[in-house]
């Protein structure tokens, strides 16, 4: 099935669990929550704003289903999991002072720092009732995957912050950050889908896996499209990440290559503490003749191959992991 089948399908699924919640959750918390997944405007009137594609959901379904032929009994597991991604966010966004997602103002511009930041943590503890209290209960190894990845996840903004701050940062650290960041959670969809759906801890673990890799490959895709790519399409501010010296791959690529580019790039880095809009914009021009979107596109078919061999050891049916592999590679922006 074709991502936009699956990702329809989380829709379907998902967003009414999302819904219910998140309108049981008392103002001004809920609201913010609601302004984030796009339920309601900054009035708290109902809206159609774009709840995002719902990619981790779409994983925890698919990955159910392809244990067990059908996936309704993760759809706990997969609210719950689009739950921490959305405190992700609304964190995200004002650690990166980012004033725009989803084609629209985010949450704290909207509401505040202060605000944003507790409708934030009161998502993650939503998040944590809706997983534990599912019925059927998750099985401890799940709740193991679930509660691990969220600290992972912690621990690599942390990381992310911290390399912003320091003058190096290796492709290592740079991956390693990464995978805590992006990797863990889609690792963690892909595990709490397969235990929900009977899944042995082996085979849910070889799915983990699975899922970290491609969460890897797709921040590295996301990178190149918050370096290159349209802010009409992406929904996301361009040059954003440069200026607040976040390290990308592309980036680190550019500055540790030989010849002029890269000095020239070099020198544009190295200036003072504030980049300026228009010294990121001159960096990105600087980065299209680096070849840092070409390093950074072989690193994302790097990790989906590994990826693939993770899940090929998973002992699915050879027919589940031809789609999921499909899949995947749409994600990671690859053809399918
Ligand atoms: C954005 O994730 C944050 C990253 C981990 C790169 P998505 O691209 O899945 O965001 P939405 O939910 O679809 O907006
Ligand atoms: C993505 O962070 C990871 C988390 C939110 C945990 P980024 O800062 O790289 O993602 P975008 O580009 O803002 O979506
Ligand atoms: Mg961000
Ligand atoms: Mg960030």
């Amino acid at each position: 099935m074709p991502l936009q089948d699956l990702l329809l399908h989380a829709r379907q699924k998902v967003l009414p669990v999302l819904s219910d919640t998140v309108s049981a959750m008392p103002d001004p918390i809920g609201r913010i929550i609601g302004y984030h997944f796009g339920f309601v405007d900054a009035e708290g009137q109902p809206s159609h704003g774009s709840p995002g594609k719902l990619l981790r959901p779409a994983l925890v379904l698919e990955c159910a289903r392809g244990v067990a032929g059908q996936s309704d009994k993760a759809i706990p597991a997969a609210a719950a999991v689009e739950m921490i991604h959305g405190f992700s966010l609304l964190h995200d966004d004002i650690i990166d002072r980012d004033r725009t997602r989803r084609h629209r103002p985010t949450a704290w511009v909207v509401f505040g720092a202060d605000q944003a930041l507790l409708a934030g943590d009161a998502l993650l503890a939503k998040a944590h009732e809706v997983f534990l209290f599912a019925q059927p209960a998750p099985p401890r190894a799940s709740v193991d995957v679930f509660r691990a990845a969220i600290q992972s996840l912690v621990l690599g903004e942390a990381q992310d912050v911290q390399y912003a701050r320091a003058r190096h940062c290796t492709v290592e650290e740079y991956e390693e950050m990464a995978l805590r960041k992006t990797g863990s959670l889609l690792g963690a969809a892909c595990a709490v889908g397969a235990f929900a759906a009977g899944a042995d801890e082996q085979q849910a673990r070889a799915m983990q896996r699975f899922g970290e890799q491609l969460g890897l490959a797709f921040q590295i895709r996301d990178d190149i499209l918050g370096t290159y790519g349209d802010p009409a399409v992406t929904g996301k501010p361009v040059g954003g990440d440069l200026m607040h010296r976040k390290k990308s791959y592309c980036l680190l690529h550019a500055l540790t290559g030989e010849g002029a580019v890269h000095d020239h790039l070099r020198r544009l880095y190295a200036c003072r503490a504030e980049i300026t809009e228009r010294e990121a914009a001159d960096m990105v021009r600087a980065l299209r003749n680096s070849g840092g979107e070409e390093a950074a596109t072989r690193a994302v078919a790097a990790h989906m191959d590994q990826a693939v061999r993770h899940l090929e050891a998973s002992g699915l049916p050879p027919e589940s992991v031809r789609r999921l592999v499909g899949s995947a590679r749409e994600i990671a922006g690859l053809a399918a």
